[in-house]
Order: C-alpha cells, then structure tokens, then sequence
C-alpha cells in the first residue's frame, strides 16, 4: 500500500527521503515520487516504477531543500504512470497520501467551478486543491481542520507548503502515521520501519489527529484544531534483522527463519519446567466468555480457520470465524460473553481494523494476535497477544502465519485447561509435543531438491486445485493462496470432500492437484478424495506425514512426507512444501518474489 515519509532537517533532506522510501518498497507499489522545498520553490519529481527508477531519472542527489516529503504509490484512483505519481502540488502546497478520499468527485466538481485545474486522476489531488483554496481565507491551522472535516474516507497525509518552509503537516484517518524524533530533525512516516534507520523514538498519530513536524519541535493537535499532548514511545527490534543476508529474496529468509519463529513463541509462552503456559494477565474470568469470534483478512483468516478446528477439539466454546471486510458490513449480533480475537502481522490492515472498531465501540472484549506490537490494532484492543517473529518483509506471509496459529493453539490449551475441558496429563502431553516443534520444523524444510523439481508441472499449468480435510483444509487454503499471488498460476484451495458437488468438473488430463493427507483421523477420507481426481487425470502430489506404513494408495505423481508429529501440530509441518512450491514457482518464473504484482504488505485502504 501507499508508503508516506517527511523530513524536517537542518540539513538536505533527499538522500534521506530516498532510504527511506526504500524501505518502504516491502508494502509493495507501482510509482514513487518526492518534493523538497528551496529558493522559495517546490521541487517536485515523480516516476512510474520503482525507486531505482526515480532515482536514474532525476539528479536526486542535488536536489536542495531541507524539508521535503516523499510517497511510493499502490494505485487505488487512475493508472500508475507518473502523473498519477505523488506528491501531487498545487503553486503552494504539495501532499502525499496513503488512503482513499471517498468524495473526492464532488470535492473536485465543487473545485473546478473554483477554477482550480486538476492534472491527474487522483483521489488525492483535491486535498492539494482544498487545501490551497481554504489557506485563501482561513489561518493556517484553521484551514487544516477545516480541509480534513471536508475529507471522506481514509487518509494518512504528509504536506508541506511553499510559504512556510520551515514545517511539514502529518495528519490521520484510518490509514497509519508516525512522527519520529531526530537530531536537529523529526520525521513523518507510514510506519516505524520507514524511520528506523533514523530514530527509534516514535508517537503514533491516533485517529482524528493531525501534527506540526518542525526540526526542532513537533506540535500535535485533535480534530477539532486543539493542541495535545502525546506519548513517545521507544522501539525495540534492531535493523540488522530487516537484512536478507545470504538470502536471495526475504521470503527465502523468512521460510528458513519458521524453527527460530516457533522456538520464540514457546519460550514466550511456555513455562518449561512447570509444563504451563504463560497467560496469566489475561483481562476476563474464562466464566465471562462462552463464545470466541476471530477475525482476519488472508493468510490471517486462513489462521482464524486452523484455529476453529482447535477450538472445536479441545473445548466446548462456541467458535466462528470471519473475513473483516465481510464482518465489518454485516449486521452483527454483539454478545456480552463473546471474546472477539483480530488477527494481523501488520496490525494495520484497514478491514481488520475497522473489524475491532466496530467491537470497541460496542464494548466487546477485544484480543489481537500481532506481529507488530506497535501498530494501531495492538494499540486499540484490550488484549494482546504478540506473535514474536520478528519482521515480516516478504508480501507473502510466511513466518507470521506458523507464528500466528502457533499462539493460537497455544490460546486454545489454555482456554481449554481453565475450563476444565482437558486432562492435565493430555495437556501436559501436548505441551511436551509442542517444544518439540522446531526441530520438526527444520527437518521438514529440507525438501529443496524434491520441491524444486515439483515446481516446474504447477508453473506449466493453466490452473491447480490444494486438498485438503478437517486440521489439513485451512493449509490447502493457505498453499493455494500462495501459489496465486506469488506465480500468478490460478490455484483453489478446496475440502477434498466437497469436490464431487462441482470443482471436479475442473480436473483434466494432467492437472496438478496437491492432496494433503497426514495419517489423522481424516488420512482414509481424504485417501478415498484424492483417487476420485486421480481416475479423472489428475497429477497428484501428495503431501503426508512420515510413518511406518505405507501409502495405501496407487498412480500417485510425487509424495513428500513431512516430520511426524501428533495430529494437531501436523498442520505446521505441513505448510512448508507449500510454501517452498509457491516459492520456486515464482522464482521459475523470474517473477518479483517479495513484492508480488498488484500486492502489498500493509493493506492500510478498503
Ligand atoms: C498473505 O500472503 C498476504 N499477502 C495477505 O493475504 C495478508 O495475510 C493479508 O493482507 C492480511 O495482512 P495482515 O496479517 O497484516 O493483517
């Protein structure tokens, strides 16, 4: 999505302006752009494609100016093209923005009565308009509340304005923003990753909100124009772990980084010696909850589905699970005893958001399972439970999926054990088994060679069908979205059971089809699923579990046998073919792995 950075300096702002931009090419874009102010001018470039690009195009390394502003684009209004590049400037006053602005055709009408010209297709050009037309008649913080009332929609935003050359405006609605501290300088940023190599202090923009970066001094006011106060915050992780090392891609790194990702949970989680887990601030009395609803968008809701098969197994709470751009819009019955569980590695995705918003507002109990503990959904529910896996660069999410359903597994046994819906020694059992998960984990990844040579049959193939039963579904979803969005090669995840009522019409001579079947108790099923494709020319690769007896089955194509483990961890092991198929896939291919066409890492807009 859109990626937002400001810098107020002392000194020449570009060189900085470009590293960061740079560092925010992980949420994936199409055009990039920068203005700075100098000479009482504002300079503004702009380049379809990556910031390479833009670089080679213009002399960016004399560009003057010690203020400036700077966007990588994900186009939401009109073709990417540099035209539709921000920042957009009027003769005064340049923006940036991450957001839709859902008015923006009658703003804009309103303005070219006004006279105004407009040079793109932007939503976001008519904030530049609006802005330039109310500084007209308005003071200067006037006219700033006065514009972001007249906006609908989302917006993050950064501006400067060619008179007053000393300052950038930050303002928040719906998609993030954080201001930054620095020597003799302060900074704007989409997120914290963006300001990383500059500061590690940091205040985050609440809704509503907008600031005055100066670089000596940050002023921050609410909606209604009045001045705040607000916290600084001081971030953790370091930059080396942003690095793709030996690695050719992040995603590679990522996949490969999955044993640390789990032995990083447990040691969170699990208190070893005592054979517990460690989730004791938890807010309400497990008396208070009788139903749990979670929620996510992708790969995360792909998680909120692995975790209702474990809910289901281990207690007798009333489990759903939702996709938050449907929950968001539907209408919802609000139970005092439900406990609402958001699910994100980014914790800013726009939907999910809204998604815990909506429950806030009507006083649920909230709960986020996040990677970034410092974004706005970790920020805003009453509960959190971080997933610890470090930063997730890659726009496909690897480590922050096994991440996200090992916590809420975790969260299952608990909730299972204070309700007295397990034996202590099953539960002590499954905790044993849990620790040893990474070294499952790190045998499993040693398929490379098997998987490599797999790749070729789905990238040749017009379509592919993932299969998979009861603990194994959720992973078919998960393998069939990574192959999309990472090979553009059409692939449905679908339950191996369901096929005869339609999707078996799809299978043809050679079609591949992955079937996932651990010995569990749905191996014969799912056996019986996977003969009915293969009588119709399917080319099967099974994906299984390592045990004694054999495969009951013939005219299967390839099988890979993960670790074995018991039923209930089966499905991480199960997960890497998968996620190695979509890579080598793509790599095949050539395509751009960590930043998948038309994708983004942080889908801050509806
Ligand atoms: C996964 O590979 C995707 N790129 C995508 O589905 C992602 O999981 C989804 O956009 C949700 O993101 P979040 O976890 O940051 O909320």
């Amino acid at each position: 999505m859109c990626g937002i950075i400001g810098i107020s300096s002392n000194k020449s702002v570009s060189a900085n302006i470009v590293n960061s931009l740079k560092k925010l090419e992980y949420r994936g874009y199409d055009s990039a752009g920068i203005a700075t102010l100098s000479d009482g001018k504002i300079n503004e470039f702009k380049s379809e494609g990556r910031v390479d690009k833009l670089e080679q195009n213009f002399d960016l390394k004399n560009l003057k100016g010690n203020i400036g502003i700077g966007h990588v684009r994900w186009a939401t209004h009109g073709m990417p093209n540099s035209v539709n590049a921000h920042p957009h400037s009027s003769f005064n006053v340049s923006v940036v923005h991450n957001g839709i602005i859902e008015n923006s055709t009658v703003l804009k009408k309103h303005l070219v009565e006004q006279g105004h010209n407009f040079k793109s297709q932007t939503d976001t050009e008519v904030i530049v308009h609006l802005i330039t037309e109310n500084l007209k008649t308005k003071d200067f913080e006037v006219a700033i509340t006065k514009t972001l009332k007249q906006l609908h929609g989302s917006f993050a935003l950064g501006i400067v304005f060619k008179d007053m050359p000393d300052l950038i405006v930050g303002a928040r609605r719906g998609s993030p923003l954080a201001v930054g501290y620095g020597p003799n300088e302060n900074y704007l940023g989409s997120d914290s990753y963006a300001l990383k190599s500059m500061t590690n202090k940091v205040t985050y923009l609440d809704d509503g909100e907008f600031c005055i970066v100066k670089k000596d001094q940050v002023l921050f006011f609410n909606e209604e124009g009045k001045k705040i106060n607000k916290k600084i915050l001081e971030l953790s992780s370091n930059e080396a772990s942003y690095d793709k090392g030996d690695f050719k891609h992040f995603m590679a790194k990522e996949i490969e980084e999955q044993p640390n990702t789990i032995k990083t949970g447990i040691k969170e989680y699990i208190d070893k010696t005592n054979s517990e887990i460690n989730i004791f601030n938890f807010p309400w009395k497990v008396s208070e909850i009788n139903s749990i609803t979670l929620i996510g968008c992708g790969t995360a809701y792909h998680s909120c589905l692995m975790a209702k098969y474990w809910f289901d197994e281990l207690t007798q709470l009333d489990v759903n699970i939702d996709i938050a751009s449907e929950f968001r819009y539907r209408k919802n019955r609000f139970k005092e005893n439900s406990l609402y569980i958001f699910v994100s590695q980014s914790g800013e995705t726009a939907d999910t958001y809204a998604a815990l918003d909506l429950c806030n507002k009507n006083k649920m109990k909230t709960c986020a399972v996040v990677n970034v503990i410092e974004s706005s959904i970790a920020r805003d529910s009453k509960f959190v439970l971080p997933i610890h896996c470090g930063p997730e660069i890659g726009v496909a999410s690897t480590k922050a999926f096994l991440g996200q359903i090992l916590i809420l597994y975790i969260l299952a046994l608990k909730l299972s054990s204070l309700r007295k819906e397990i034996t202590k020694e099953n539960y002590q059992e499954k905790i044993k088994d849990l620790q040893d998960l990474p070294k499952l984990i790190e045998k499993s990844l040693l398929i490379d060679n098997d998987i490599q040579a797999i790749s070729s049959t789905f990238n040749e193939a017009k379509g592919s069908m993932f299969l998979g039963r009861g603990f194994s579904y959720p992973i078919a979803l998960e393998g069939a979205l990574k192959l999309k969005e990472l090979s553009y090669v059409h692939a449905e995840g679908y339950p191996a059971g369901e096929m005869k009522h339609g999707p078996l019409a799809l299978i043809e001579d050679g079609m591949p089809v992955v079937v996932l079947a651990p010995r569990d108790s749905y191996y014969l099923k799912t056996i019986s699923n996977m003969q009915e494709v293969i009588a119709r020319g399917a080319k099967v690769l099974l994906i299984t579990n390592k045990i004694k007896d054999e495969v009951v089955s013939e005219n299967i194509w390839e099988t890979i046998e993960v670790e074995n483990t018991n039923n209930d961890l089966l499905p991480f092991l199960l997960t890497i073919p998968l996620q190695k198929l979509a890579y080598y896939s793509a790599l095949k291919k050539g395509y751009d792995i960590d930043k998948p066409r038309n994708l983004a890492k942080s889908v801050t807009v509806e």
